[in-house]
């Protein structure tokens, strides 16, 4: 474990000094990230943006005025994305293990801070690990939304982690996550190679076992937002873990005590008000679920909690509650799907 952890340190401070350096296309971002955030793109420095390594967009919308906290941040370009999307009402924690990723973000700071135009910068940055937020000082219950990208990966104790985001989080709080992901279990004399952890390809949580360990730290059902296959480009590697397929995906999970682990059926509609910026004409839930500006959709409880007991709630209306029961809700499927493009959701649900 102590192996893997200096291993994953070495690989981000001195294997890799700008994302040319990376093996493989797995820590690159395919995902074309929303317009509100590509609008804030060209305002990062370019050495941060030279060295960032996600795979994902994991900024969801209504940041303003939240704590926003990014495990493994890296030289922090999301988190500095998020900076001006909280805006100075707000608060973002980057944490990272590797000192040098820290430095190179803290360096930054008051430089982004001018380019966002605020007094002060609203973000802070602490070097640490993902498996001990405790250790880190944040609180149970203080974070309004934990994203990460390319990251939890790389963890060789990613119970620990998922329990500490589920901890942090307010009741309600949102984790939005981009990572990679396994269509089956890495055997263990491959999990240990450096360079195949360091690519965030040895580390890959088999997609059922990543369904299973969610279920266990709190969350019954998530949802993912997108899914894309990832092409290795590299023979070597290929060579060594061509028998699996790898996909980069982004996770939506709120900490909600109420959902359950099937979709069940209350009979609950759902309308969107079109107000989430950026998101004027529909906003997705997750990759199946599009709600469109004032067009009623009828909902599984679960999606219901999720828009109603959230930030989100602002956005929508939800009529019913969950008193009358109308079974299982319609179109669910039995249990683990263990198709390639399997687990559209977390739980067997909608
Ligand atoms: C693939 S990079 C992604 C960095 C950043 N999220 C980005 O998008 O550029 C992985 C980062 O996670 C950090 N990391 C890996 N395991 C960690 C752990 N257990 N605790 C804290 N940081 C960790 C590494 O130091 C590295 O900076």
């Amino acid at each position: 474990m102590d192996n893997i952890i200096e291993n994953v340190k070495d690989y981000y401070s001195k294997q890799l000094q700008s994302k040319d350096d990376l093996k493989t296309n797995s820590c690159c971002c395919s995902e074309k990230p929303p317009a509100e955030i590509r609008k804030i793109l060209p305002l990062i420095s370019n050495e941060i943006l030279n060295r960032f390594y996600g795979c994902g967009s994991p900024l969801p919308p209504l940041l303003e005025g939240m704590t926003v906290l990014d495990l493994g941040c890296g030289t922090g370009r999301d988190v500095y994305i998020a900076s001006k999307l909280v805006g100075e009402s707000g608060t973002v924690i980057g944490v990272d293990m590797t000192p040098e990723q820290i430095e190179t973000a803290a360096k930054h700071q008051d430089e982004q801070a001018e380019r966002f135009g605020f007094k002060t910068s609203n973000v802070k940055f602490l070097q640490g690990y993902i498996e001990d937020l405790k250790a880190l000082g944040i609180e149970d219950n203080s974070v309004d939304v934990v994203i990460s990208n390319c990251v939890i990966n790389l963890s060789p104790a990613k119970e620990q982690v998922f329990k500490e985001i589920y901890r942090v989080l307010k009741p309600g709080g949102e984790l939005f996550f981009s990572d990679v992901f396994a269509d089956r279990r890495i055997p263990e004399s491959l999990t240990t190679d450096p360079v195949l952890r360091g690519e965030c390809l040895g580390g890959a949580l088999y997609i059922e076992d990543f369904r299973r360990l969610m279920n266990k730290c709190g969350w019954a059902d998530f949802r993912y937002t997108s899914i894309s296959s990832i092409n290795l480009k590299n023979e070597e590697i290929e060579n060594k873990l061509g028998f699996a397929a790898f996909s980069s995906r982004t996770v939506r999970a709120f900490k909600l005590g109420t959902l359950e682990d099937v979709c069940e059926d209350y009979g609950q509609v759902a309308y969107y008000d079109g107000s989430i910026p950026g998101f004027p004409h529909f906003f997705d839930l997750d990759d199946h679920h599009r709600f469109f500006t004032g067009k009623p959709m009828l909902v599984c409880g679960n999606t219901a909690s999720m828009l109603s007991e959230t930030r989100y709630k602002k956005a929508f209306k939800i009529i019913g509650d969950k008193k009358t029961h109308y079974g299982k809700f319609d179109g669910c499927s039995d249990g683990a799907d263990n198709s390639k493009e399997s687990a559209k959701t977390g739980s067997s649900c909608c």
